[in-house]
């Protein structure tokens, strides 16, 4: 478990995105800040529509018109990820900050073998020979359960099934040791049984190797087993965060409440929680959740409550718990 008093590897301070559409400003991340320290597993969690992807996009550099950060600071190792040009980005990609999408087609090129795409990933890096790029590639498709990869080496990516394919595109993001990987709901779409498969590997991997990671994903099982900390959002907000030993134990917010009582079969979107996310056109006044929420009191829809610190930690945004830094306040 990553030490507590270490500066976070990654910071996010106050971020806000937003896409300028037709419709109105959709305010998608809301004014969130976290942080991911050297080591550490974070999970990232909510319903659909929340901001989750937004969030891990803003970290890339992946927000693309009519999208923009329009306002926070993020920082990975001292570095101020906003003031980046593209290519210093993608410098940043592959031994920095790595990134596993939820479509591995997409980040797949159907006229390489896949031999190549590993070598142009390691070669963007490293001056390796052909054959110490060969013989990285192996170990690391062997890493992520991969056998005989000698033969999808050579081969290309129509060849490969769904889930060999996200295999492959695991092993490419972590060929150079990333120190921060964030992957967006990296196994939607497989069967079940391989979403389990790929993510038991991917997260003892990263455990083993001391990474970190932002994991986006609506398996509430994964991130029990495997996350050190979960950071919860509902409308383009940090509701609660926390260590997964503490949250999962006794939710602090309503609405991760909702979420435990709500967890799926494995590998099902959440569905069953009642009511919807608010628009993020028009922000509602109030707390976000107010309308969703058995246990909304008179306050909750005049007033937002703000993210508190309940412990060490521990952060919640609900008008029925009092943080430590409210109460020392008054
Ligand atoms: N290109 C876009 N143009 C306009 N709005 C967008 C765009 N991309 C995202 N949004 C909006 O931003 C909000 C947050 O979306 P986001 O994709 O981050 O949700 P999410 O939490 O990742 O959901 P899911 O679990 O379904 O992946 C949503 O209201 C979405 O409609
Ligand atoms: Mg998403």
């Amino acid at each position: 478990m990553a030490n507590d008093v270490t500066q976070p590897l990654l910071e996010v301070k106050d971020l806000h995105t937003r896409f300028h559409t037709h419709r109105g400003i959709v305010q998608a991340v809301n004014g969130i800040s976290f942080g991911i320290r050297e080591g550490e597993l974070v999970g990232l969690v909510g319903e659909t529509g929340c901001g989750k992807s937004v969030t891990a996009r803003s970290v890339l550099g992946l927000v693309r018109p009519p999208g923009r950060i329009a306002e926070g600071r993020i920082t990975y190792d001292g570095i101020d990820l906003r003031s980046l040009s593209r290519r210093e980005f993608r410098k940043l990609r592959g031994t920095g900050i790595s990134f596993v999408p939820q479509n591995p087609w997409g980040a797949l090129n159907p006229i390489l073998r896949i031999e190549r795409q590993f070598r142009n990933v390691i070669r963007a890096h490293t001056d390796a020979s052909r054959q110490e790029c060969w013989d990285m590639s192996l170990a690391m498709l062997q890493k992520v359960g991969i056998q005989g990869p000698e033969r999808i080496l050579k081969g290309y990516a129509h060849q490969l099934s769904g889930g060999m394919a996200q295999r492959v595109v695991m092993a490419i993001a972590l060929v150079l040791n990333p120190r921060l990987v964030i992957a967006d709901e990296p196994t939607t779409g497989l069967d079940v049984t391989i979403q389990r498969q790929i993510l038991d590997m991917v997260m003892q991997l990263l455990e083993e190797e001391r990474r970190a990671m932002l994991l986006v994903t609506h398996d509430l099982g994964v991130v029990a087993q495997y996350c050190h900390r979960v950071i919860v959002m509902y409308a383009g907000k940090i509701v609660e965060e926390g260590p997964v030993s503490e949250v999962f134990v006794e939710p602090a917010h309503p609405y991760t409440q909702a979420l435990l009582a709500a967890i799926p079969r494995p590998g099902h979107k959440l569905v069953s929680l009642r009511g919807r996310v608010p628009s993020l056109i028009d922000y509602p006044a109030g707390c976000p959740f107010h309308d969703r929420c058995d246990f909304a009191f008179e306050p909750c829809s005049a007033e937002e409550p703000l993210l508190c610190e309940l412990s060490t930690g521990r952060r919640s945004a609900c008008h029925l718990s009092k943080g430590v830094s409210e109460l020392d306040a008054r």
